[in-house]
């Protein structure tokens, strides 16, 4: 099965997690279109979505759903974002679609954050995929140099302005060992406009695309401790 089959498998079970008439959080990728395209089924029971970027924007309002400033609707309930990679405790890499910034904004302002990826993205380590970092353009050496310092090698992301105007420097060689305490450090670098590490804010649940006959693998939050969400969550299939 190709992992646009698993991708697709995880993004339409998230469907689930939506609640009538409610403004959701949308992320930005390749998964993340997959259930952008089956939101559209239900935009009906839907008021709308925050978007995570231009591109996601564009693709919702396609689709006739509309969009919102957060401004104007946090708190949200529910986010739905994938992600580069994702550990044991939920802890992720984002941002290989250079929208992380706002992506962790609207993280931080979900009450529960759904993540939805293929099997390839779970890994026991986080850091084979090189850790994106959003800088602001005239902190672009500096904030390489202090990099270095901290064990990893930063390599400038070609052809690449975010939608906030800055650059990403895509960090290679970090073995993330404490996901949480490295965020905390990176975040105190002058110049880090965003860490592409979802740590100290992880994802909730996460929907995990799987080739084989289950199709869909749940992990996380307790959802029988969360009623709102227990009565249409998807069970391990
Ligand atoms: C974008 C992201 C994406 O969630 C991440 O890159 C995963 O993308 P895909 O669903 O295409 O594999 O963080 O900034």
């Amino acid at each position: 099965m190709s992992s646009d089959a698993m991708k697709k498998r995880a993004a339409e079970a998230a469907l689930e997690y939506i609640e009538e008439n409610t403004v959701i959080g949308v992320g930005t990728g390749s998964t993340v279109n997959y259930f952008i395209d089956a939101l559209s089924r239900i935009k009906h029971r839907l008021d709308g979505a925050v978007s995570s970027s231009e591109a996601t924007t564009q693709r919702l309002k396609a689709h006739g759903i509309p969009v919102f400033d957060l401004n104007a609707v946090g708190p949200l309930p529910l986010y739905v974002d994938g992600a580069d990679e994702v550990n044991a405790q939920l802890q992720l890499i984002k941002g290989g679609g250079g929208a992380l910034t706002r992506e962790k904004i609207i993280a931080a302002a979900s009450e529960l954050f759904v993540c939805i990826a293929d099997q390839a993205k779970r890994v026991e380590v986080l850091g084979t995929f090189p850790l994106p970092v959003e800088v602001i353009p005239m902190a672009r050496s500096h904030v390489g140099r202090e990099l270095v310092k901290h064990g990893g090698q930063p390599v400038l992301r070609e052809h690449c302005v975010t939608d906030n105007g800055n650059l990403i420097l895509d960090v290679y060689n970090l073995a993330i060992l404490e996901p949480a305490t490295l965020e905390a450090r990176l975040n105190n670098i002058v110049g880090i406009v965003t860490v592409g590490l979802f740590a100290q804010r992880p994802a909730d649940v996460l929907l995990l695309g799987t080739a084989d006959g289950k199709g869909v693998k749940v992990f996380g939050r307790d959802r029988a401790a969360h009623g709102q969400y227990a009565k249409n969550s998807p069970e391990d299939r």
